[in-house]
């Protein structure tokens, strides 16, 4: 077949534009997006009848590096919003010299009542990956789900995260009373490294608090299915999870191509359900430095205004 010249000349113009296309949306997404912080704020009535308001903060996949100054900004702007709960889901830190920087940036927000899981970046980390794998339905890191030693300091992140008395919900449960209302929680440690162990069920039930007003939360990192379904056999009223980053790059009437776990790419951020219970993922404030991009799905934290129901009419 022998193209007309001036549909070469077309053909090129088309390939050119392309290009063009390409390479500005790989400057907005590394050098642009990357730092446009967001706070999103959503609100569910899934409180008790009676119960007062309460603001949750959920912060996730900070990756934060030392260096990185509008995260940290962002950080002490979350910190001037004195939420009643922060839940924070993991993936904090991107090198073992972010933990006490992100203490520092983290305080405020430390003060408040809070819990947390970590994410497999808190304990190894970043390598460079290679990209083709970001396709994969679940590019689980290679090796990364066998047993072998921690890269990272854990421990003393996990120490500087409860000093002020956040609980660590590692495969465990915790209990914060918010005056009028008793927050149950249950964790697990990171659903993609296979970390995770849903935590039994009290042997004798705890009684319900006088004030009888009780919300119970799943909190995760990585929202696997698997855990989703151990979250609502628990009970959970609401369920809260990282991980994807909202699928960190986005296509205009797509969406998240991937969600990096087996949830539906549908649920890649923001508010869903499973099986009826509201799900809260969190696209997340960072990325690892090896990819550090984002496309449509700027960086986030949630502020979640959690209601009692409205009354019935005649009430
Ligand atoms: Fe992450």
């Amino acid at each position: 077949m022998r193209l007309h010249p001036t549909a070469g000349r077309t053909l090129g113009a088309v390939g050119l534009l392309g290009l063009g296309a390409g390479a500005a949306a790989h400057v907005w997404a590394r050098h642009i997006e990357i730092h446009r912080y967001t706070l999103r704020e959503l609100e569910l009535r899934i409180l008790p009848p009676g119960t007062r308001t309460i603001r949750v903060l959920h912060i996730s996949d900070i990756h934060l590096l030392p260096d990185q100054q509008r995260k940290l900004n962002f950080l002490e702007y979350l910190g001037m919003l004195r939420p009643h709960l922060v839940i924070n889901t993991g993936d904090n830190i991107a090198s073992a010299a972010a933990v006490p920087v992100l203490a520092e940036a983290l305080e405020p927000l430390l003060q408040r009542p809070g819990a947390f899981v970590m994410g497999s970046n808190d304990m190894f980390e970043p390598a460079p990956k290679n990209p083709a794998r970001y396709l994969l339905p679940d590019p689980r890191p290679e090796g990364m789900t066998a047993p072998k030693e921690l890269t990272l300091p854990t421990g003393e992140l996990a120490r500087r995260l409860s000093e002020h008395g956040w609980k660590d919900l590692t495969n465990t449960r915790a209990s914060i009373e918010l005056g009028g209302l008793e927050v149950r929680l249950a964790g697990v440690d990171d659903p993609h490294l296979e970390r995770d162990e849903m935590p039994a069920p009290a042997a004798v039930p705890p009684p319900l608090p006088a004030h009888g007003n009780v919300l119970r939360l799943g909190v995760a990192h990585a929202p696997y299915r698997r855990v989703l379904d151990s979250f609502v056999a628990d009970d959970a009223d609401l369920i809260l999870a990282g991980h994807t980053h909202g699928g960190q790059l986005r296509l205009p009437g797509i969406g998240a191509l991937v969600t990096n776990c087996d949830l539906p790419r549908q649920q890649a951020r923001g508010l869903s359900t499973w099986q009826g219970v509201p799900l809260h993922v969190s696209a997340g404030m960072g990325a690892s430095p090896y990819s550090n991009y984002r496309f449509l799905t700027p960086p986030e934290a949630t502020l979640l205004t959690l209601r009692a129901p409205k009354p019935g009419p005649g009430k």
